[in-house]
């Protein structure tokens, strides 16, 4: 009689023991013609559900320590996935150092953040603003349980888990793999010129074509950086060899030798080199009518008055009259006239892709 009991309360345990079934629905890609795949780790692939989950975790508030703050809070898709601040604000007051920088595709990028050739995981990045306390941003270090248990106890984070994760349960690495999902959707080519690529020739007005000829041709050689589909050329795809690629764009010379403002100086950061002083990614140029203000530190308010900068050959030259000795040789005096700031001022327009930054505005 105890051993039926025993029997029976063991088939029951069993029961609620179950691992959860797991449901992967392959993701499918609609990308813009003629643009490659994004790159997916092997043992990390891209499932309906993983990114659904991802989309709920990055939108929840829930995901900061004291509950005000979520990824989106930064990343707001209605400005492309960034501010609007100067430089970021963290959910207990603190301030980054550094301008948000927007999240589409994202998924191509060969380095993440301004400046760091280390990191180049999603589902690893998104440790920094889960745990970093310099600056806080959602708060977590040191508070990690709180933050699976808060998960957990939610009986539709729980389900949702099981059914993505099976029993690997919450964890740092299952909750950032289901971040890096969603993030990796986050596709904007649906822009006049993206239109205009794809063969609808009455997209681009005939001041963005002057702009465009401008923006590739050897004079003005904004492409030598802002390179190919993604504008950038810190650049990964299936088939696509990854880049990385920093520049120094002349904005500081604050010693004589090229060197940047102590707080930031870039990938010289990570590497040491001094040739990496004041070094950065170019950031792909899409949608930047949401994402003002602009560069690392959020210090040029207008692309009006960036164009004017690139055109004067960087803050340096503007300054000085003389290029700093670190910044790149493509950057220097261009002489442009008003009519061709304004033609490259209308290419740069017809980069903004509306359907993008309205279609993903919740959860
Ligand atoms: C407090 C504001 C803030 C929050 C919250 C925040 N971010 Fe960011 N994010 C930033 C800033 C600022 C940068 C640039 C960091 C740098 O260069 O050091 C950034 C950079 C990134 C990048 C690199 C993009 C690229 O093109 O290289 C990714 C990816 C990213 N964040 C994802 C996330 C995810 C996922 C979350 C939530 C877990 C998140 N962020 C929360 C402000 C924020
Ligand atoms: C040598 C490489 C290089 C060249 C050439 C170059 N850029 Fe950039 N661009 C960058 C880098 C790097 C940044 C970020 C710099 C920083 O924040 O310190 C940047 C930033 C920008 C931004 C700000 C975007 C944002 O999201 O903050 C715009 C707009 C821009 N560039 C447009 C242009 C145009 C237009 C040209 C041609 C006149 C041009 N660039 C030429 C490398 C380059």
């Amino acid at each position: 009689m105890r051993a039926e009991a025993l029997a029976a309360l063991l088939t029951l345990l069993g029961a609620c023991a179950r691992p959860p079934t797991v449901t992967a629905t392959p993701w499918s890609w609609s990308l813009p013609v003629g643009w490659p795949a994004p790159v997916v780790p092997d043992d990390d692939p891209m499932t309906v559900e993983k990114v659904a989950l991802g989309r709920l975790l990055f939108f929840d508030q829930r995901l900061s320590q004291n509950q005000t703050t979520a990824c989106a809070t930064c990343h707001d898709p209605a400005r492309a996935y960034t501010d609007g601040r100067t430089t970021a604000l963290g959910s207990t007051g603190q301030l980054h150092r550094r301008n948000t920088q927007s999240l589409a595709n994202v998924a191509y990028a060969s380095s993440l953040t301004w400046a760091n050739g280390q990191q180049t995981v999603l589902a690893h990045q998104a440790l920094v603003p889960l745990l970093g306390d310099t600056p806080v941003e959602l708060g977590w270090q040191g508070h990690q349980t709180e933050l699976f248990a808060r998960l957990s106890d939610d009986e539709a984070y729980a389900r949702r888990f099981g059914a993505v994760f099976g029993t690997e349960g919450v964890t740092l690495d299952t909750l950032t793999r289901a971040l890096a999902a969603f993030e990796r959707t986050l596709i904007s080519g649906t822009s006049p010129w993206d239109r205009f690529v794809a063969g609808d020739l009455s997209a681009l007005s005939d001041a963005a074509k002057r702009g465009h000829e401008l923006f590739t041709s050897d004079a003005v050689g904004c492409s030598h950086c802002h390179a190919g589909f993604a504008f950038t050329d810190a650049v990964v795809a299936v088939g696509v060899q990854a880049v990385q690629a920093f520049h120094n764009t002349g904005l500081y010379d604050v010693d004589g030798h090229g060197a940047y403002p102590e707080g930031d100086q870039g990938e010289l950061e990570i590497t040491n080199h001094a040739i990496d002083m004041g070094c950065f990614k170019a950031p792909g140029l899409r949608n930047l009518r949401f994402t003002a203000p602009y560069l690392h530190d959020g210090s040029a308010a207008t692309l009006a008055e960036l164009i004017d900068t690139y055109s004067a050959g960087g803050r340096v030259f503007q300054h000085l009259g003389h290029p700093s000795l670190l910044q790149s040789p493509l950057v220097r005096p261009l002489g442009l006239d008003a009519g061709q700031k304004a033609d490259l001022l209308a290419f740069l327009d017809a980069l903004n892709d509306e359907d993008f930054v309205a279609a993903q505005t919740s959860p």
